[in-house]
C-alpha cells in the first residue's frame, strides 16, 4: 500500500502506474477529488511486476445501481454479453459511503485469478485504521462492464452503490 506521506520516489511510481490503468481502461477517468488523501494498492507478481493497481479515496456519499432485469431463459453466456452491452443507471438518492474506488485494474493476461478481490480484501482492512470496511460502505467509480461484473459478483447484488459520472452532471463531491 503506497500512503500520500510516502516517499516521493513511491509516490512518482504510482503517478506512473495510474497514468499507465487509465490508458489501458481507454476513457477519460474522474481525478481524484483529493491526491493527499488517496491510498494505493499494488498488487506485485513473484516475479516483481505489477500485476494490480487499486486507488481508493474518501467519500462521503454513493448512489445505488439499479439493476435491470435479465431476460429469463438466457445461457450464463448470454447474461453477460447482456451485461456487457446494457447501460448502467443509478438512483439520484445519496447513500452514505465511507471508500471510493477511483481505479481497479488487473494485468489482462491475470485477470479471473481474484487478484481483484484480494486487493479489495486488503483496502476493506486497511483504509481506516482499526476498522474493516463493509461491502456497504464502498462505492465504485463509474463502473466499465469488466467493473461491473466484478463488483456485482464481489459485492453479491447488482446494486451497489457507484459515485462520479462523467457523461452527465453529477460528479457530486
Ligand atoms: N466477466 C465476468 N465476470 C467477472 C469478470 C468479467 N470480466 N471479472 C470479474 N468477474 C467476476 C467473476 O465472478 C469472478 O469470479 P470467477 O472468476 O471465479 O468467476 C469474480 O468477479 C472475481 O473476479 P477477480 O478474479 O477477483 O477479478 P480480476 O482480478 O479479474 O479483476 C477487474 C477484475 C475488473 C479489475 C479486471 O477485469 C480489469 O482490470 N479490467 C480492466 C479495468 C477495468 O475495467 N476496471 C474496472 C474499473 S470500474
Amino acid at each position: 500500500m503506497v500512503l500520500p506521506d510516502d516517499p516521493k520516489y513511491a509516490l512518482k511510481k504510482v503517478d506512473e502506474i495510474r497514468e499507465m490503468v487509465d490508458n489501458d481502461l481507454g476513457f477519460q477517468q474522474a481525478p481524484l477529488m483529493c491526491y493527499s488523501r488517496a491510498k494505493t494498492l499494488l498488487f506485485i507478481s513473484n516475479d516483481k511486476k505489477v500485476t494490480g493497481c487499486l486507488i481508493a479515496e474518501h467519500i462521503q456519499w454513493g448512489y445505488r445501481v439499479i439493476e435491470e432485469k435479465v431476460p429469463e431463459v438466457s445461457s450464463e453466456n448470454e447474461k453477460v454479453i447482456f451485461e456487457r452491452q446494457k447501460a448502467w443507471c443509478c438512483s439520484t438518492s445519496p447513500e452514505p459511503a465511507i471508500c471510493g474506488i477511483s481505479r481497479i485494474w488487473v494485468f489482462n493476461m491475470m485477470r479471473r485469478k481474484k487478484i481483484a478481490s484480494r486487493m479489495l480484501e486488503c483496502l476493506r482492512s486497511n483504509f481506516i485504521y482499526g476498522s474493516y470496511l463493509s461491502k456497504e460502505e464502498i462505492a465504485f467509480s463509474d463502473p466499465t462492464p469488466d467493473g461491473k461484473l466484478f463488483a456485482t459478483q464481489y459485492c453479491g447484488t447488482g446494486q451497489f452503490l457507484v459515485y462520479n459520472f462523467l457523461n452527465g452532471h453529477h460528479i457530486k463531491w
